[in-house]
């Protein structure tokens, strides 16, 4: 497999500290009318301060997010292949959703296959990450 072909298996990882970090088939409408980014893997930011999100610019490292990158609540596994296609969607001023089947693999080593409609916390501030808990709405977040 070269470096462009995508990962036979869409995996969604979480850094401690730091981004979600995707492999696999990723499609990304970036405008309505345009036609789609294609991604094998990206970061995309989950700490709230990047400038250029969704994607990630480092700037955790900055503000200095601090978060264990494991699952407080984890859903229950899906018998499911973690194949196929995943859509980003972020939401405006909201979370980022994914259509789509992925491992999850959190920073402690648990691994487990989610979809296929996924909302991720992109705020920084929920308090069930990776997963949206509906925060954004009271902090404020925009994006
Ligand atoms: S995006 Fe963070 S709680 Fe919803």
């Amino acid at each position: 497999m070269g470096d462009d072909e995508p990962s036979p298996r869409n995996e969604v990882r979480v850094d401690q500290d730091g981004p979600l970090v995707l492999r696999g088939r990723i499609r990304h409408t970036v405008q309505q009318g345009q036609p789609p980014a294609e991604y094998t893997q990206v970061s995309l930011c989950r700490c709230g301060a990047s400038g250029s999100k969704p994607f990630c610019d480092g700037s955790h490292g900055r503000i200095g997010f601090a978060d264990p990158g494991r699952c407080a609540s984890p859903p229950e596994p899906a018998a499911q292949s973690a194949e196929g296609e995943l859509v980003l969607k972020p939401i405006a001023n909201g979370p980022l959703r994914i259509d789509g089947w992925f491992e999850l693999t959190t920073a402690d080593g648990q691994r487990r296959v989610c979809g296929d409609k996924t909302w991720l916390c992109r705020c920084g501030a929920s308090g069930n990450k990776p997963f949206c808990d509906g925060t954004h709405k009271r902090t404020g977040f925009t994006a």
